[in-house]
């Protein structure tokens, strides 16, 4: 039971239902009290494997010794003084690790809090320094919830409809999708959405008009659909060829998740702006714009800002995350891990036609249900979270609700992988 309460007293459940705003859409109806390593506890004191990680955000698990230490330590010597008042050292050393873990030129950076602010933030930078407004984002895509960010977002329609007028000047591109369009083919989607790009220019849109490019390496919430190397090159050049900025959101898919530290590094191409939030921080409100300091300079001076962005605490638990990602070598652990769990995924495909597609690179796997034959199946979708619910794993779906997608932390053993798919392959047996 939860502290502070008494038998008949309401549940937590039904006091945050009472208080808390509908709007929040929740996976599980759980009360979570604890988390340790790569289990979550209930208030019932039932632990799950945790492959949901707070949606790609605690990638080395719960409660990380280290993390917590570094957290600690922070708190009891300065919680927070605005980035705007001065300098802080555990700041300028996360921006000087963030930037060693980027290629040239990506060299200066700035703190945000959240993955939709830094998206806002990249759409103003974007603006100023290019004097241009218009913005190019891809269907399907998530970047937040703000208003820059939102209008970006076409993963679903619930998360824009009603919010007119959007932000003007902002058009949504075909992203490639190979498995759902082009029957598996890749080059063929890319090139479809390539050829998008170039009527748009040659037929709607003066390039010159055109400040940035934004897209997701991986798509997140839209399906854990991996843009093909092609795509992400062709985008690279028609950007370069028309002096558009090209923004990598690696919100979801950077930070080694992708089996490389940024998804972008699989296409070997070098965006002009990352952003990254979520696992940068294991938990701790965090998230950077890198770009190089001549794109930051002509963004200019005092036009952006944000009171807690870089806050110390956050920024201390960042460089504990990048120290114990090196020392134990996890992104070559996810490119491992993410081989093996694909390989038990797409063997329990060979056993059911159900699962359509297994699909991503490392450990940002979707595994998209279908049926009839190859329509999504959302039902199922969520049959299957719950029913690994009950065995006691926790993984969620994305897409249109159809695609489970596989996010376990990145320091994930091979006995914990084995463990999932155990559960995944009964969970698959109870919603026949
Ligand atoms: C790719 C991507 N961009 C941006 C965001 C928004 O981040 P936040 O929820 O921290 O605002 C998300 C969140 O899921 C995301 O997946």
């Amino acid at each position: 039971m939860l502290e502070g309460m008494t038998d008949n007293a309401p549940s937590i459940q039904e006091r945050s239902t009472a208080t808390l705003s509908p709007i929040l859409g929740r996976y599980y109806e759980k009360a979570w009290v604890r988390g340790e390593g790569h289990r979550l506890f209930d208030s019932d004191g039932r632990a799950y494997l945790d492959f949901a990680n707070g949606i790609a955000v605690t990638s080395l698990g719960h409660a990380h010794p280290r993390v917590n230490e570094a957290i600690h330590k922070q708190v009891d010597e300065l919680i927070h003084v605005c980035n705007g008042l001065g300098h802080l050292v555990p700041v300028t050393r996360l921006a000087e690790m963030l930037v060693a873990e980027l290629p040239e030129p990506l060299d200066t950076v700035y703190f945000g809090n959240s993955g939709s602010e830094v998206v806002d933030g990249a759409v103003k930078l974007a603006r100023r320094a290019t004097g241009r407004t218009h913005i190019i984002g891809f269907s399907g895509a998530f970047h937040g919830r703000t208003y820059a960010a939102t209008s970006l977002t076409s993963s679903s329609l619930n998360y824009r409809s009603g919010y007119d007028p959007l932000l003007p000047d902002v058009h949504i591109a075909p992203f490639p999708r190979a498995y759902r369009d082009f029957g598996g083919d890749e080059e063929a989607a890319s090139a479809a959405s390539l050829d998008y790009l170039e009527r748009l220019f040659a037929e709607q849109l003066q390039p010159s008009r055109t400040a940035a490019f934004i897209i997701e390496p991986v798509q997140g919430e839209g399906g854990y659909l991996p843009a093909p190397a092609s795509f992400l090159r062709g985008l690279r050049e028609l950007a370069t060829r028309h002096g558009i900025l090209l923004i990598a959101d690696e919100v979801q898919s950077g930070y080694g998740r992708s089996g490389r530290m940024w998804a972008f590094e699989h296409a070997d191409i070098v965006p002009d702006v990352v952003l990254v939030a979520k696992a940068i921080a294991n938990g701790m409100p965090l998230a950077a714009l890198v770009a190089p300091r001549e794109l930051h300079e002509r963004w200019g001076r005092g036009a952006h800002g944000s009171t807690y962005g870089g806050n110390p605490v956050s920024c201390a638990a960042g460089i504990a995350v990048l120290e114990v990602m090196h020392e134990q070598g996890l992104v070559a652990n996810a490119a491992e891990r993410g081989a093996e769990l694909t390989a038990g995924l797409k063997a329990l495909q060979l056993e059911d036609p159900r699962i359509g597609d297994v699909r991503g690179p490392g450990l940002m796997i979707g595994v998209e249900m279908v049926k009839d034959p190859d329509k999504p199946d959302i039902a199922l979708g969520s049959a299957l979270s719950e029913a690994c619910l009950e065995r006691g794993l926790l993984v969620l779906t994305c897409g249109a609700g159809n695609v489970v997608r596989w996010i376990p932390p990145l320091d994930v053993q091979r006995s914990e992988l084995e463990e999932a798919l155990g559960i995944f392959q009964e969970s698959l047996l109870a919603t026949r």
